[in-house]
């Protein structure tokens, strides 16, 4: 049996597409390798949010590149936003990559291995959903579903528009057919994918909204939790904020994107909302939603930021008090307007000390609002046992809070679990004995 090994960067849409281009191999007969060296095809399914992302993929690809000279008849195939964002350059650049594609034609890799040529080939078209394909997934009580690709934003920093093309919504009812399929086959949590969530449906005739995906989704039995990433705040309306405190499985946590808290830059970022409309939003999910978990994307040292554009947006994070941030410098990427911007550029010295004063203050907010669990009962989906102590479990709760505690459960159980202590970024606690546990 022919083997493959696929090694994923990048975002939660990557992985599900890597567990697409997985169900798809097996599918064709191929087995999974544990490690590129015992692969007969080894693919890459890359990212290209930041500089950092670029270099990280370059130092595997120079590894198989050692691979395939021990053994030519190994295939080298690269997938994903970076190989879209350089096209067939990858073949000038990196002669040993037999085959590469974008995110919009991962189906083109079996026709790929099944045809005649296996030489040098790309499939760059914004043609499909991967949400098409067979799946692997990573655990049997979760899954990704992918409801929209594509995005129409015009962030002046961010690639993706041009790696995954224009938004396109797959239809409500194939998603409700689908998310029925995973129900009956184990899966308990599902995570709605698309580039910007919460526009799901307008390209649709009829138009579906994305606050009527969640109704649906939640009727379905078997489905104990429903997640979804990333929303836009521009399009976070009340329907969606209702949603998260009426229904029972849609849960208690919204990623909610900043990325800065200066009106000026998010202008210049092409964001469409200033710092009141996005503190507007988050007062209304708070109004609604009292006990949501916010968390958020920063991004630090955009062009032209000041000192006083930066203490405004650890203005927001010290009124927000976000439970998690992924903060992030500022990286000029091909083919975007930000990327081109050469006046104003913020010296690295500075963004690294604001990065480190930005952190501070997001840890200090999160461990302050980890102390609102201490002492509650929270139900927590099993995920395994903890990464640092073998013997106690780790789960989630709603809030998407990483929980480690003592007791007895299986992966894939609800379980309730008292909560005894609170960092930032982990809750601590003990199977509760008094609860009741949710088998599957
Ligand atoms: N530089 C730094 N961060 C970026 N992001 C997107 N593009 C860039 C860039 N050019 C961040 C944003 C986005 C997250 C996925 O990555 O915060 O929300
Ligand atoms: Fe995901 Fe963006 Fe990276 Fe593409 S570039 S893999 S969409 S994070």
């Amino acid at each position: 049996m022919k083997r493959y090994h696929v090694t994923t960067f990048g975002c939660q849409m990557n992985e599900h597409d890597s567990e697409r281009m997985k169900g798809m191999l097996e599918a064709l007969g191929y087995g999974e390798a544990p490690a590129p060296e015992e692969a007969d095809l080894i693919l890459f399914n890359t990212c290209s949010i930041r500089e950092k992302a670029d270099s990280r993929f370059l130092a595997h690809l120079g590894h198989a590149k050692r691979l395939k000279l021990e053994d030519p008849e190994r295939i080298v195939g690269v997938g994903g936003c970076w190989a879209q964002s350089v096209k067939d350059e990858v073949f000038e650049r990196f002669p040993f990559v037999d085959v590469a594609f974008g995110p919009g034609q991962v189906n083109k890799l079996a026709e790929f291995l099944t045809s005649d040529s296996i030489s040098a080939q790309g499939f760059f078209e914004f043609e499909g959903f991967t949400g098409h394909l067979p799946d692997k997934r990573a655990r049997e009580f979760q899954a990704w579903v992918q409801i929209s690709v594509g995005c129409n934003c015009n962030c002046s920093y961010c690639i993706v528009p041009s790696t995954r093309g224009r938004e396109v919504s797959r239809p409500h009812g194939e998603l409700v057919e689908e998310v029925r399929r995973l129900a009956a086959d184990g899966v308990r949590e599902v995570t709605l994918l698309g580039q910007n969530v919460n526009s799901y449906g307008r390209d649709l005739r009829p138009r579906a909204t994305f606050a009527g995906l969640l109704r649906d989704l939640d009727t379905i039995d078997g489905i104990d939790r429903i997640r979804y990433t990333s929303p836009h705040p521009k399009d976070m309306r009340e329907d969606v904020i209702l949603a998260h405190a009426e229904l029972a499985a849609v849960c208690e946590h919204i990623h909610l994107p900043l990325q800065a808290g200066s009106s000026r830059i998010l202008k210049a970022m092409r964001r469409t909302y200033t710092r009141e409309r996005y503190l507007e939003r988050v007062a209304l999910i708070r109004e609604h939603v009292p006990d949501v978990a916010l968390t958020t994307d920063i991004i630090v040292g955009f062009p032209g930021e000041t000192e006083a554009d930066f203490a405004q947006t650890l203005e927001v994070c010290e009124e927000v008090g976000y439970d998690g941030a992924f903060t992030f410098v500022f990286s000029p990427r091909r083919g975007t307007l930000a990327g081109e911007i050469t006046e104003g550029l913020v010296e690295h010295e500075v963004k690294v000390a604001r990065m480190q004063q930005l952190v501070e203050v997001v840890q200090r907010r999160a461990a302050e609002g980890a102390q609102r669990f201490v002492d509650r009962e929270l139900d927590v989906l099993v995920e395994g046992t903890s990464r640092t102590d073998p013997s106690r479990l780790r789960g989630r709760s709603r809030h998407n809070k990483a929980v480690n505690f003592s007791g007895l459960a299986s992966p894939g159980e609800i379980v309730s679990v008292h909560i005894t202590g609170a960092s930032s970024q982990t809750l601590t606690g003990e199977l509760s004995l008094l609860a009741g546990v949710s088998p599957r």
